[in-house]
Parts: structure tokens; C-alpha cells; sequence
């Protein structure tokens, strides 16, 4: 009994051991973790459970049978994030470059299927080399059946990859269509085509970090949704993340204590808004001040900064917060922004997470640019995303909202169910000297008769009153109290419900 009981710990000490201490070795010399490493930080100490870390694959060609490491290059299974249940699957390099080989895809298939049934996120922990080479058709077959998993688990359970190493061809697109990507400056990068193959289809001499680093990504692309110092600084900042998602769209927020004062009143905020309506000030100072403790997990900081997204609590439950940043382009909503924010609203929505909405826009960015680039089309996925979106929804408009982009951010005719302004908020077509050029285009030449159609524009449309004359407002607020009403809001919406028209599924402006 006693053999057997040894030879377990022996087979399982080989398996933990992956590609080889030498490997290993080389993993850390370059700076990153090895797959384990990484679970044992995600994970809440001593809650990883393991699975099939004895398959094995089942490769003949290239002489790859006579070696046939147990686990296959992933390690996969359970545990808990802060005594949440969370599903991880994590590549090791160590063993065939990470490759992905049938047997591995099975592997992160098993996974994903139990997250699916059991209700809880995705983590997956990208480092490899791609397709196992020596499988051919095989890998490629694995690989199809994780994307189609990713699919049907998307708006279902939240998937969080963390992209620690190489992630190229194909297996880009995995991540792709996961929730959030959370990448590593220096040893990470993911692209279609590596830059050998870029230099000799294009001319083009670029260097891997340069083509599909963590810098690239979060800041060009955007395709991934924050740059982190190091493996450890990721994992933190993904168990932060995960703290603040649902398990599945079955389940609500999470709420945790909170020691802030819902009440708070900031008489700081009354004097946020400049004198000079173009003078910028920074709307991050609003959403921390609004926020429990001031905690804001941004998402896409460093992509169109002219709009900030990311995650708050409220009385200790979660809130999405999308907001315009006068201190970038003035607020204004270009191509970017709105890809940006439709995205975070749909997920947002998906997971019923109440949004709240900060507006300061003084419309779209103007100019051919963005016309030939399309923004037509992606300003519309922002209002479509507003639009669909059932979960509560409240707006505070502090400054400007002017034209479309004062339909798009949440108004009142998108189903915002509480709308506030700050006495501030001047909600008009235009501002006050694009409105009188085009509607006293005759007095042109007459500044002062200008100047006072100006100052008269400004009397009229220059506040939130108009609107709230309307209903279109519900109620104008003291810029200090805003947390307290805000928090008030979401409380009352708590029992909302409401259902779109069925469907299969939308036809949003893609
Ligand atoms: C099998 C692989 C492998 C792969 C790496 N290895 N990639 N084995 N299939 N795809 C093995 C190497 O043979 C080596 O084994 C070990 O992993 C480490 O690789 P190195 O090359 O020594 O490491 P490094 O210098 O860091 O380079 C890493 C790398 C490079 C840049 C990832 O290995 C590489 O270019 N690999 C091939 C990448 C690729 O073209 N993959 C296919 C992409 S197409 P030993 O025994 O020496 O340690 C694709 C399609 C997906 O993935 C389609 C989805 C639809």
C-alpha cells in the first residue's frame, strides 16, 4: 500500500516539475513566473484543485512520442479568488514551448465547460508557442473548440486572460474574445504574424515587443486592457478585477463591507467645474469622490483618454462608471472613445452591472479623420449600447452636453432611469458661439450685436433648467451631495426590471 501511496507523490512530483528544472530555470531568468507560480498567486492559499494532471498527449509524428510529459503543457482546475470560486487554466512553457496539442485543448475544454455549468469566471493564463507543431490538424482542431467555447461562455461567466509570454497566430484569438486582457511590459506580446513574417510581406523592420507588446496593445490597439510591471504585479491587479465581477450573469454584484459613508458630502466638487466653460479639470477627481474609499479599477486607461471607464462601489456593491474627460480632446466623443465605452457598457449590461454615467462631452470630434474612419459607425455602437442596456442607469451631467453626444450618454430618452444635472450643465444643439455663427450669419461682420447674442444664447441654453423644465432632468443637484444622491439612486433601482422585445440576438453596428 505504502509503494502505491509513493508511487503517487512520485508521478505527481514529476508532473509539478513540467518541462524540467533547466527550463524552469530559464523561465525565471527571464524574468516571468512558471505556470504554477502564477496559480498559487491567483488563487487563495492551499484552494487550487487540479485536474488531469496526468493526460498525456497522443502525438506520433516528429519523433514527439518519445516524450510524453504528464499535464501536457497546462495546468488546469479550480480554487478561490477572496473565497470566490474561480476557474484557471494556465500554460507552461516549460513543456514544449506551451504548445497547444489536442490533449491540451481538451484539457482547458474541460474547464470551460464546468465554469459554464457551475457559474463562475475564466481565468486563463496565456504562455505558448502556439499550435503543436507536430500535431498539425489536430491543435488546430483544439484550438477551434476553445474559440467556441469562448463564444458560448461569453455574457455568461466573466473570462479574464492573462497574456505572460508569447501569444501569436491563431491563438490570439482566444483571448480576443475574452472579457479583459492583462498584459506584461517586456516579456509578453501577441500578434497575428510574427515580425519576421511582417518584414517580409511588408518591409516593415519592427521588433516583437514594438509589434504586439503590452505597451502596443493598451495603448495602439486596444486590444488588451492594462500593462503591468511584472507576472506578480498582473495576478494582484486580475484578483482586484475578479473582486469586483459577478460570478455569472446568474448571479448578482458582489457586495462587500463598506466603511465609507454613503452620505458623504465633498464641498470640494462645488468648485470643480472652472469658471471658463473651456478651461479643462480632471473627471477622475469626480469618480473617486463619488466612489466607495475612492477605489477606481479603470479599464482602458491608457486608450482614448478622453473617456474613462471602469469599476466603483456604491454601499459596497459594484458599479460601471463611463465618463468623458475634459482634460483629452475636450471630452469629445471620436472613434475610439466610443468603441471603448460601447464595450464596457455591453459588459456592463451583460453581468448586470448598473452604470453610472458622468457627462461632460461637447459633442463628436469633427474632421475627416474620423468620417473616412467610419464614426458614423462607432458612435453608434456607444448609443446602441445605452440604448439595449437594461440595468439601472444614472446620469449626472456636470458641464456640457451638447448635440447627439447628449442623447448618447445615457439621457433620459435611452431609458436613463435617474438623470441628474449640477447647476453647471449646459444641455444645448451647440455651444453658444457655434450656435449664433450659423444663426446670425448675417450680423457677421457686427461683434458687438454677436457678443450679445452670445451672452442672450448662453442665458437661455447655458443651464440645465430647460431640460429639467422638460423632465428630461429629473432633478438639478449640489455638486457636493452628488455621491449621496447618486448612491440613492442605484439603491431605489435595485428592484428594477426590465426586458428588451425578444430577439435572437441584435444587429449591432459592428
Ligand atoms: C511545438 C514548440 C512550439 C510549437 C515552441 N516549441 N513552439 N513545440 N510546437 N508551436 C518548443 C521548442 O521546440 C522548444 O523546445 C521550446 O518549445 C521552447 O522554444 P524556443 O524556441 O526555444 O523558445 P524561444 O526562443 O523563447 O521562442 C519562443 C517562440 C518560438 C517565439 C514561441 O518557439 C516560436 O517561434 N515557436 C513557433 C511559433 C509558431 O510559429 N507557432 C505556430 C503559430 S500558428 P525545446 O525542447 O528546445 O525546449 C498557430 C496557429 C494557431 O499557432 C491556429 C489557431 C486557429
Amino acid at each position: 500500500m505504502n509503494d502505491i501511496l509513493a508511487e503517487l507523490e512520485t508521478r505527481r512530483a514529476a508532473a509539478r516539475l513540467g518541462g524540467g528544472q533547466a527550463r524552469i530555470d530559464a523561465q525565471h531568468a527571464r524574468g516571468k513566473l512558471t505556470a504554477r507560480e502564477r496559480i498559487e498567486l491567483l488563487l487563495d492559499e492551499g484552494s487550487f484543485e487540479e485536474f488531469d494532471m496526468f493526460v498525456t498527449h497522443r502525438g506520433t509524428e516528429f519523433g514527439i512520442d518519445a516524450d510524453r510529459p504528464a499535464g501536457d503543457g497546462v495546468v488546469t482546475g479550480w480554487g478561490t479568488v477572496n473565497g470566490r470560486l474561480t476557474y484557471v487554466f494556465s500554460q507552461d512553457f516549460t513543456v514544449f514551448g506551451g504548445s497547444l496539442s489536442e490533449t491540451h485543448a481538451q484539457k482547458i475544454c474541460k474547464i470551460m465547460d464546468m465554469a459554464l455549468r457551475n457559474g463562475a469566471p475564466v481565468v486563463g493564463i496565456n504562455d505558448s508557442g502556439g499550435a503543436r507543431i507536430q500535431e498539425g490538424v489536430s491543435s488546430l482542431a483544439g484550438y477551434a473548440e476553445v474559440f467556441q467555447r469562448n463564444v458560448l461562455a461569453s455574457g455568461v461567466i466573466p473570462q479574464i486572460s492573462l497574456v505572460m509570454g508569447p501569444c501569436a497566430g491563431g491563438a490570439v484569438y482566444s483571448p480576443a474574445m475574452t472579457d479583459f486582457i492583462l498584459m506584461v511590459k517586456d516579456t509578453s506580446y501577441m500578434f497575428v504574424t510574427g515580425p519576421e513574417v511582417v518584414r517580409t510581406v511588408t518591409n516593415e523592420v519592427v521588433t516583437a515587443e514594438e509589434l504586439g507588446g503590452a505597451l502596443t496593445h493598451t495603448r495602439k490597439s486596444s486590444v488588451a486592457d492594462a500593462a503591468f510591471e511584472n507576472d506578480v504585479e498582473a495576478i494582484a491587479e486580475a484578483r482586484r478585477l475578479l473582486d469586483f465581477l459577478p460570478l455569472s450573469n446568474r448571479t448578482p454584484v458582489p457586495t462587500r463591507p463598506f466603511f465609507d459613508d454613503p452620505a458623504r458630502v465633498e464641498t470640494s466638487l462645488d468648485t470643480l467645474i472652472p469658471e471658463n466653460a473651456n478651461t479643462p479639470y480632471d473627471m477622475r477627481e469626480l469618480v473617486a469622490k463619488v466612489a466607495d474609499e475612492g477605489d477606481f479599477y479603470e479599464i482602458q486607461a491608457e486608450f482614448a483618454k478622453n473617456i474613462l471607464t471602469g469599476f466603483i462601489r456604491l454601499e459596497g456593491s459594484t458599479v460601471g462608471v463611463v465618463a468623458n474627460q475634459p482634460t483629452v480632446l475636450a471630452g469629445c466623443l471620436d472613434i475610439d472613445a466610443s468603441r471603448k465605452a460601447a464595450r464596457f457598457v455591453r459588459f456592463c449590461d451583460a453581468f448586470s452591472i448598473p452604470i453610472l454615467t458622468l457627462v461632460d462631452v461637447p459633442g463628436f470630434l469633427p474632421g475627416v479623420t474620423q468620417e473616412y474612419g467610419g464614426i458614423i459607425k462607432h458612435g453608434a455602437k456607444l448609443l446602441f449600447a445605452y440604448a439595449e442596456a437594461t440595468v439601472p442607469k444614472v446620469t449626472v451631467i456636470t458641464r456640457k452636453a451638447y448635440g447627439g453626444a447628449y442623447d448618447v450618454m445615457a439621457s433620459k430618452h435611452l431609458r436613463g432611469d435617474v438623470n441628474y444635472a449640477w447647476p453647471t450643465a449646459e444641455i444645448a444643439v451647440m455651444g453658444a458661439k457655434g450656435a449664433v455663427e450659423i444663426l446670425y450669419r448675417a450680423e457677421r461682420g457686427d461683434a458687438d450685436a454677436l457678443a450679445q447674442r452670445t451672452r442672450d444664447y448662453e442665458d437661455r441654453f447655458a443651464n440645465p433648467f430647460v431640460a429639467a423644465e422638460r423632465g428630461f432632468i429629473d432633478e438639478v443637484i449640489q455638486p457636493r451631495s452628488t455621491r449621496r444622491r447618486v448612491a440613492r439612486a442605484f439603491a431605489m433601482l435595485r428592484g428594477k426590471q426590465l426586458q428588451n422585445p425578444w430577439k435572437k440576438h441584435d444587429n449591432i453596428p459592428l
